[in-house]
């Protein structure tokens, strides 16, 4: 079996305040986008994992992502959820799992959380346990903050510490276009629990209606009036703390993408631009990052 494990971008993302178990309250508008990694499941007696870096002939627009940062197996997001998968349901089997990277490490992208979200949907049909979506965005939640956003599939508001989300758009809001968007990542590899560290309460006044400005502009297909409200209160901290992203998201912004802003706690930054023609020509002027063309994937 082999699923597509899409990474997201934050359109916004707000921290509302330190919570005493160490984590912070967030709210955020989650974005899946086409930029995947591979994710393949095969029955076998034992988990076990293999990860390779490649770039298949139709994601030729990406560079090989970096795996020299890799965790061990046993850190590893799609093992924890293999694991955690058997552990309560008690099946018998274990699964092969290979994974074909393309969503840097690090990154803020969820690259990780897309693959053991993978895992949780995959397994759930493989091992034919007949698990519910929001049991699987419960034990996602139990795997790492991202999870149950990439679960639940398309693009939600996440609250909490990432375990609450719901979705943005529904069948009433009709057919949504995809946009076109460029991914810049200097190389970095931003650590989270570092950028949150750093991360102060902001004393701008927040945009009170960021999720129905979001809502419209995606809607509309509107990326200037996108531009106007994608905001991420981990902008400073991870400016402050990793310099070459501040420098990759001017890169970005001067080579002609709009509304540019960074995902999660970085390291990459995206940008919107107004065709895959642009798409490309932004990113030919892009110079020592690791860059992406991507669209967004707005509903599921
Ligand atoms: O849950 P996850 O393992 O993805 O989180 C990584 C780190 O990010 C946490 O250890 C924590 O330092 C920080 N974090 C946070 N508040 C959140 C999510 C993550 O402080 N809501």
């Amino acid at each position: 079996m082999r699923i597509a494990a899409r990474a997201k971008i934050n359109l916004s993302l707000e921290v509302l305040g330190l919570r005493p178990d160490g984590y912070h309250d967030l709210r955020s508008v989650v974005m899946p986008i086409s930029l995947c990694d591979t994710v393949e499941l095969k029955p076998a007696v034992k988990i076990s994992l293999s990860v390779t870096s490649t770039v298949l002939p139709d994601h030729a627009y990406a560079t090989a992502v970096d795996l020299s940062n890799l965790c061990p197996p046993e850190e590893n997001l799609a093992m924890k959820a293999a694991r955690l998968m058997k552990l309560e349901t008690g099946h018998p089997g274990g699964v092969a799992i290979s994974i074909s990277k393309r969503i840097p490490l690090g990154g803020g992208l969820g690259g990780g959380s897309a693959d053991a979200a993978a895992v949780l949907v995959g397994l759930n049909q493989m091992w034919k346990l007949g698990l519910t979506r929001d049991d699987l965005v419960f034990l996602g939640a139990q795997i790492g903050s991202d999870v149950p956003a990439l679960v639940f599939g398309g693009t939600v508001l996440m609250e909490g510490r990432g375990e609450r989300v719901s979705p943005v758009f529904d069948r009433r809001d009709g057919k949504i276009r995809p946009l076109d968007l460029v991914l810049a990542n200097p190389g970095v590899h931003s650590s989270t629990p570092e950028v949150f560290r750093r991360w102060r309460r902001s004393r701008l006044t927040k945009q009170a209606p960021i999720l129905n400005n979001i809502r419209s502009s995606v809607i509309a297909g509107n990326i200037d009036a996108l531009a106007a409200v994608v905001q991420n209160d981990l902008t400073a901290a991870a400016f402050a703390r990793y310099p070459e992203i501040e420098r990759t998201a001017h890169a970005l912004k001067d080579a002609g993408a709009i509304g540019v802003s960074l995902s999660g706690s970085g390291a990459t930054v995206f940008g919107f631009v107004r065709s895959p023609v642009d798409a490309w020509k932004v990113q030919r002027k892009m110079s020592g990052a690791w860059t992406a063309l991507a669209r967004t994937c707005p509903v599921v």
